[in-house]
C-alpha cells in the first residue's frame, strides 16, 4: 500500500506521515530531506544553487542514503549522518531553488520509486500523489494558514534552540510556498483524487486520526 502526503511548508507532514508509518508498521520517507541533502551538498562546495552541472556532478560523486529507524529517517551524506543539518535556515532558505532542477528531480524521483516498490510506504513531499506515485491508494494534501504554520515552525526553531522572528518566519515560508506552487517541473499542487486536510485547527492526534480513518476507508 502507498501513502502520498502532500502539502506546503510546515503543513505537518512529516510529523503526521511519521506518527501514521509508525502505527502502520509502513516505511516512511520523506522526500524533502533528498532535497535539503542535495542543498546541503551545493553549500558545502560553495557550488551556485543555480549552477546546474556543477550540482549534478556533486550528486554522482557523493553518496546520499536514507536509513530507515524506529523514531524516524536518518540522512547519511558520505556516511555522516546529516539529519540535524540539513534543517538549518541556510539550507531552508535555499532548497527551493535547488529542487526547482530538472536533473535534480528526475534522479532523486527515481530513488523514491526503487524505495516504494517492494513495501508499503508513506511518502511525504510535494509531487508525491501527482508525480512520483500517482497510483498512490491514499493521498492526503495538508494545508494550514501561513500564520498557524509559522507559529509551527517558530516552536520548532525555539526547541533547536534557533532565533528567528515570527514575522520572517511568515515570509520566508510565503516565499517557498511561491516558488514551489510556480516552478515549471512538478509544482506543488493537489492530486486530483487528493483528500485535502486543513490543519489549522487541529491537533497532532486529530489530524493523525483523520489520515488513519481515510486510510481505513480506502483499503
Ligand atoms: O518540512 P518542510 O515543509 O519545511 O519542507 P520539506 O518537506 O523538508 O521540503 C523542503 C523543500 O524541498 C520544499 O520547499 C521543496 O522545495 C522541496 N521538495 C520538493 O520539491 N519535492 C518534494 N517531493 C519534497 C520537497
Amino acid at each position: 500500500m502507498q501513502i502520498a502526503i502532500d502539502g506546503p511548508a510546515s503543513a505537518g507532514k512529516s510529523t503526521i506521515a511519521k506518527l501514521i508509518a509508525k502505527r502502520l508498521k509502513f516505511v516512511y520517507c520523506d522526500t524533502g530531506a533528498m532535497y535539503r541533502t542535495v542543498t546541503l551538498l551545493a553549500k558545502n562546495h560553495q557550488i551556485d544553487y543555480g549552477d546546474v552541472s556543477s550540482i549534478v556532478k556533486l550528486m554522482d560523486e557523493h553518496e546520499i542514503k536514507f536509513i530507515n529507524k524506529d523514531d524516524g529517517q536518518v540522512v547519511l551524506l558520505d556516511g555522516h549522518n546529516v539529519s540535524e543539518e540539513i534543517r538549518s535556515e541556510a539550507v531552508t532558505n535555499n532548497v527551493s531553488q535547488v529542487s526547482a532542477i530538472k536533473e535534480v528531480r528526475e534522479k532523486l524521483v527515481e530513488l523514491q520509486r526503487q524505495l516504494a516498490n517492494d513495501t508499503d510506504i508513506v511518502m511525504d513531499g510535494r509531487d508525491i500523489g501527482t508525480t512520483v506515485l500517482p497510483n498512490a491508494e491514499v493521498k492526503i494534501f495538508l494545508i494550514a494558514s501561513v500564520e498557524v504554520r509559522a507559529q509551527r515552525r517558530y516552536k520548532e526553531n525555539v526547541e533547536r534552540g534557533i532565533e528567528t522572528s515570527l514575522k520572517t518566519l511568515e515570509q520566508e515560508i510565503a516565499a517557498r510556498d511561491y516558488k514551489d506552487s510556480h516552478r515549471e517541473i512538478s509544482p506543488l499542487q493537489k492530486a486530483d483524487d487528493a483528500i485535502e486536510v486543513d490543519t489549522s485547527d487541529m491537533t497532532i492526534e486529530e489530524v493523525v486520526a483523520k489520515v488513519l480513518e481515510i486510510v481505513q476507508a480506502n483499503k
